[in-house]
């Protein structure tokens, strides 16, 4: 167990809610004085280390010492509805190896470039199918509901092989689990979505499809290298992270764009510049902003000793604003190298979906903007709500006009 009488005077809570939704909280201003590494406290009032140094964050999210399995007596968690994964395991993120290799194995080939860059008439068709809708209907819109949502989840369904007209149901009980009041709440869309995942896994036993979870079904429940219950774990997981991160570096990366008219502007001019604009968007918003981790063993890293037991945040947001390591951080500038971000995470646990998720953000933010010249915020942004600090990071509406 963590020692909880280490924690310093200066130790700062963890998370917080943003004040502007693209800058990390102000109350991070001390986790950016003290880098590379701080002391926070979280939720339940325990201490945790917090990595917010750009050279420390990768070295350390490489390091096999520190482990994701949330089961483990003491592992920090950031939010009284995370406690749910202390008693059921999430599959890839919240297993160590050498069971996470064995899962991550299964899904490379489904999540390559080759494949990302295949997919991408089929995005734009989907892309340019909700612009048409949305022009035939407004303006106005609800950017998050017309487009920042249904682009990646219809994606994700046709990629994984999920009926897209149940999206109302599997967007609401992620909704749940990432936002839900407590752990009854998230137990309960939790068991739901494992039960429609399950009897569609049990469908595709019987009519084969041809998404990532019917090659799973054939290949490798068929050769009895996974079990439902396994599959049922990785098929959760991948239908949440594939959409919900997506859809909000789309809303967010446009109210963005919108409050920054001059690089809107120069992204007009030069659409070139898209792949780059991506990587800073996902740089400076840095959307999943708190990675998970625990000691195994105690390890010594700039000039501290990171104790057995003791929990580890990554604080994205800080981390990505490392002015060691990027110039002038806190500007939006498309024209320095961001790729080294940590925004996908790194090592072993690098998000799997990021050929897909740069694919999706490149087609979705430049066919909006190609089509609606005019685009604009149709209320005043500090009007406009967005989400708390203890989950993943973008607008709850985007009401726009053109
Ligand atoms: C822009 C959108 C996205 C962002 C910001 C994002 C962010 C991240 C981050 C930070 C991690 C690492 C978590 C950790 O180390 O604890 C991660 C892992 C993961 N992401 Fe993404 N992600 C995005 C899109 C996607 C998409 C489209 C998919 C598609 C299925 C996806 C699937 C996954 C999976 C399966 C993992 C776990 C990988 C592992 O543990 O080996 N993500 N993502």
């Amino acid at each position: 167990m963590p020692d909880p009488t280490i924690e310093t005077p200066h130790s700062v809570a963890f998370p917080q809610d943003r004040t502007c939704p693209y800058h990390p909280p102000t109350g991070y201003e001390p986790l950016r004085e003290s880098a590379p590494l701080a002391r926070v406290t979280l939720y339940d009032g325990s201490a945790a280390w917090a990595v917010t140094g750009h050279a420390v964050a990768r070295e350390l999210l490489a390091d096999p010492r520190l482990s994701s399995d949330r089961a483990r007596d003491g592992f920090p968690l950031t939010a009284p509805r995370l406690e749910v994964a202390r008693e059921r395991k999430t599959a890839l993120l919240g297993v160590d190896d050498p069971e996470h290799r064995v899962q991550r194995r299964m899904l490379i080939p489904s999540f390559t470039l080759k494949r990302a860059t295949a997919m991408r008439p089929r995005i734009q068709g989907i892309v340019d199918g909700l612009l048409d809708r949305m022009t035939t209907l407004g303006p106005p819109a609800e950017l998050v509901r017309d487009f920042a949502l249904p682009v990646p989840s219809m994606v994700i369904c046709e990629l994984l092989g999920v009926p897209y007209a149940d999206h109302e149901f599997f967007e609401e009980q992620s909704r749940r689990l990432l936002r839900g009041p407590d752990m009854a709440d998230v137990i309960e869309a939790r068991d739901r979505l494992e039960a429609y995942l399950g009897d569609l896994v049990d469908r595709k036993q019987k009519e084969p499809g041809d998404g990532v979870l019917d090659e799973l079904v054939h290949q490798r429940l068929g050769e009895g290298e996974l079990d439902r219950a396994d599959l049922v774990s990785l098929a959760i997981i991948l239908l949440i992270a594939g959409h919900e991160t997506t859809a909000n570096m789309i809303s967010l990366g446009t109210y963005t764009l919108l409050q920054h008219p001059e690089r809107l502007a120069e992204l007009r001019a030069d659409p070139a510049l898209l792949p780059a604009a991506v990587e800073e968007l996902m740089r400076m918003l840095s959307i999943a902003d708190g990675l998970l981790r625990q000691a195994q063993e105690d390890i010594e890293i700039a000039g501290e000793t990171i104790r057995a037991g003791e929990g580890v945040v990554f604080s994205t947001s800080v981390i990505n604003r490392d002015d060691t390591h990027f110039e002038g951080p806190d500007d939006l500038d498309f024209h320095r190298t961001a790729r080294h971000h940590v925004a996908f995470g790194f090592g072993i646990h690098q998000c799997l979906g990021q050929n897909l998720a740069r694919a999706e953000l490149e087609i979705a933010l430049g066919s909006l903007l190609t089509r609606l010249p005019g685009l604009r915020l149709a209320a005043p942004p500090e009007e406009i709500p967005f989400k708390p600090g203890d989950t993943i990071q973008g607008m709850l509406e985007l009401p726009v006009t053109w």
